[in-house]
């Protein structure tokens, strides 16, 4: 089960699996986009806001009835501040709802996954999607262009992603007797169609610059990472954050 799933590395997440003739199953609140994405790699289309709790059970429910058990979640729904966001200024209703989806949301959808991989008891694996801006602040000095660039800072969505990283060791920790496994991967800018409408060109330019590589990632790149992590070649890692940046972080 792939959430978020309708764009974006989700999307690319669903299509990597079903190309190793994996059964995936496409969760999106934006129902539209998971019919097209599940239709796209013959998997099944759940339609749910990760945020609300009889939408994910009702989503579960229909995922074990329709493929059987869940072996591997990746928790991949996350969402920005949709407008320009400084801290101090930042309404706490926005707050609230950002944690609701990237945090209390992303615990539920692993909560409903691990209950299950334990009562099952055949271990599974759950992969979280968080950011390298829950290991960093914002570099908001790339986010506009001239000298007028906007001061985005976006704290919701860097404490929420930080706490995504913490979460996962938590949960591994809590999980590993019952050999589920729990691990977060951490892109850098990915270059998805979220990134091209809200960041312009120029952006996009000066972030580029920044990262070692000289170029944003493609989502089938942080795509191929969480395969990896999800499959048995990862077998001894679990409470880890594997960061997938182009050397963002090192520098
Ligand atoms: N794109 C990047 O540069 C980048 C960088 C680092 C981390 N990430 C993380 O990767 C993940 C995917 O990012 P993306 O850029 O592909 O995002 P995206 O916005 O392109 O796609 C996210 C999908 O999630 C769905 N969604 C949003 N809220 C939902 C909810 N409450 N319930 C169910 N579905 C919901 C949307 O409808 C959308 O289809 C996110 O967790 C994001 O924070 C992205």
């Amino acid at each position: 089960m792939v959430t978020g799933a309708g764009r974006g590395i989700g999307r690319a997440v669903a299509g990597a699996f079903a190309e190793r003739g994996d059964t995936v199953a496409v969760l999106d609140a934006d129902a539209t986009a998971a019919n097209e994405a599940a239709t796209a790699v013959g998997g099944l289309a759940l339609g749910a806001d990760i945020a609300d709790e009889a939408e994910v059970e009702r989503a579960f429910a229909e995922v074990e009835r329709a493929c059987g058990p869940v072996d591997v979640l990746v928790n991949n729904v996350g969402v920005i501040t949709p407008f320009e966001s400084r801290a101090e200024s930042l309404d706490l209703a926005v707050f609230r709802r950002i944690v609701d989806i990237n945090l209390v949301g992303t615990f539920q959808v692993a909560q409903r996954a691990g209950r299950a991989m334990i009562q099952r008891g055949a271990g599974g694996v759950i992969v979280n999607v968080a950011s390298i801006y829950g290991e960093r602040a914002m570099d908001w000095r790339l986010y506009g262009t001239g000298g007028d660039a906007p001061r985005q800072d976006d704290a919701a969505y860097h404490i929420t992603k930080a706490a995504v990283i913490q979460m996962t060791r938590v949960l591994a920790t809590s999980w590993a007797p019952f050999s589920v496994r729990v691990v977060s991967v951490s892109p850098g800018p990915v270059d998805t169609e979220i990134v091209r409408s809200t960041i312009d060109a120029g952006a996009r330019a000066k972030i580029a610059d920044r990262i070692p590589v000289a170029r944003l990632a493609t989502a089938g790149e942080i795509a191929n990472v969480i395969v990896f992590a999800a499959s048995p070649a990862a077998s001894y890692v679990t409470g880890a954050n594997i960061v997938v940046d182009g050397g963002w972080t090192c520098w």
